[in-house]
């Protein structure tokens, strides 16, 4: 036999005993969003490199480590690393903005990181995404935190705990930046490497580095909540305001950065302990700076991104309730042509009735026909033999409980049968 070509390494496949749990995770997050006026929107699963060079930005592992870029031409293509900058290019592109706003959006899209894999951390994953384009007010935060929040506690999601910060904007942060210099500078011999090179390009991210000794000296930086001017003050102070009086439990957490270059004031990240190291389910926030950034009118804007495979193991690992695999309501096994003919015959029109339906399509004897309907888990099962052709009567056999009912052969009084 040939030798099995394998998959890459951090993909996965989902298997059909599986992808009914997929299909109803991202069925609820649809129409959760549906309810806030939200549209699904799909975009390309590769862009111009520059795109997300430009967004996510030059200093973040995500673009200088993780991007799977290739040269076709003259232009350099990635295949998307996440989904706000692709969202943020089409709105731009498609005139979007010239609509009323806010633009509101969401996408079910497969991204690209080369990183080290691990348990919740692939190199292909899927995200289920939010993004608002237009509006300034904290009331906006709230709403999108809150399809969160409402998204996971539609699918009996209740041990992922909300964590908030604001990083401040291009008015505060410069000066927070410094601060932040000093600070590493007194204590640079402590620091790994690669903090060390970010120290003076992107100070922000040393506070969210896993390093024990970095970590350390994390803890008594100083942090951007005191350094935050008016507005992002009032702002912050404005989201934690919403978020009480809506009833959605959060807790302050100084050294959420995130790990993207777009974000302004408000950072987010939904947090379980349930499921190992990569415990982030969810990250998000403000960036009122990158639809500008991308060459488009001032135009402030936010949003989140959901993990769908660790929102998957979350929901396994506390137990919540799937809807069960579908099972086929009937198969109708046969003997003989003439038989296997009207077998396909019946399973067409009960088909045509919205009845999930089953015939042999492999020349199995009776007995192995039997066998398979069993495997397959079929809820009923018949013969169609000579006998039952000529009386025009066909014996339903319940196939978990063995009892059998005689229903005329005829795909209105089966459609009616099964329905039931
Ligand atoms: P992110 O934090 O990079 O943000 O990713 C969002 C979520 O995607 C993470 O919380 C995690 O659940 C999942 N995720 C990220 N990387 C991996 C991986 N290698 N394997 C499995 N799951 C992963 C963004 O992508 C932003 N675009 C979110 C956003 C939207 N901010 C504003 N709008």
């Amino acid at each position: 036999m040939a030798q099995k070509t394998k998959s890459i390494q951090g993909t996965r496949d989902i298997l059909p005993g599986d992808s009914h749990k997929w299909q109803y995770i991202e069925q609820i997050a649809l129409k959760t969003a549906g309810t806030y006026g939200i549209r699904e929107m799909r975009v390309p699963t590769m862009e111009k490199t520059e795109l997300f060079v430009r967004s996510v930005g030059e200093t973040t592992d995500v673009v200088q480590k993780e991007m799977y870029t290739f040269d076709k031409g003259k232009v350099s293509i990635t295949l998307r690393p996440e989904g706000t900058a692709g969202i943020a290019r089409a709105v731009l592109e498609n005139s979007l903005l010239a609509g009323p706003l806010p633009v509101k959006v969401c996408y079910l899209v497969s991204c690209f990181r080369h990183e080290h894999t691990q348990a919740g951390r692939l190199r292909e994953f899927h995200q289920f995404g939010v993004e608002y384009f237009g509006p300034v007010e904290p009331t906006a935060d709230a709403e999108v935190i809150g399809v969160v929040d409402d998204l996971l506690r539609r699918l009996g999601i209740d041990d992922v705990s909300l964590e908030l910060n604001s990083i401040g904007c291009p008015r505060c942060r410069p000066e927070y930046n410094k601060e932040l210099v000093t600070y590493y500078r007194a204590h640079e011999k402590e620091l790994c490497p690669t903090c060390l090179d970010r120290l003076e390009r992107n100070p922000l991210r040393l506070l969210d580095c896993k390093e024990k000794a970095c970590a350390a000296l994390a803890k008594d930086a100083p942090v951007m909540l005191d350094s935050l001017c008016g507005q992002c003050a009032d702002h912050f102070a404005g989201l934690k305001k919403r978020l009480e009086a809506v009833g959605i439990r959060y807790t302050v957490n100084p050294r959420i950065v995130r790990g993207l270059d777009y974000y302004t004031k408000t950072v987010f990240e939904f947090v379980t302990n349930t499921i190992g190291a990569q415990g982030t389910v969810c990250g998000g926030g403000r960036y009122d700076g990158l639809v500008e950034e991308l060459g488009g009118p001032p135009t402030p804007g936010l949003g989140f991104a959901i993990g769908l495979e660790r929102l998957l193991m979350v929901m396994e690992a506390v137990g919540c309730a799937f809807p069960p695999a579908p099972l086929s309501r009937i198969y109708i096994g046969s003997m003989g042509e003439e038989g296997n003919i009207k077998a396909l015959e019946l399973c067409a029109a009960l088909r045509k009735q919205g009845i999930d339906a089953q015939c042999d399509t492999m020349g199995r004897s009776m007995n192995k026909q039997m066998k398979y309907a069993d495997k397959l888990g079929a809820v009923y099962s018949c013969i169609l033999g000579e006998n039952e052709m000529k009386q025009g009567m066909v014996q339903l056999k319940h196939m978990e409980s063995g009892e059998s009912t005689a229903v005329n052969l005829s795909a209105e009084a089966l459609g009616e049968f099964l329905a039931r």
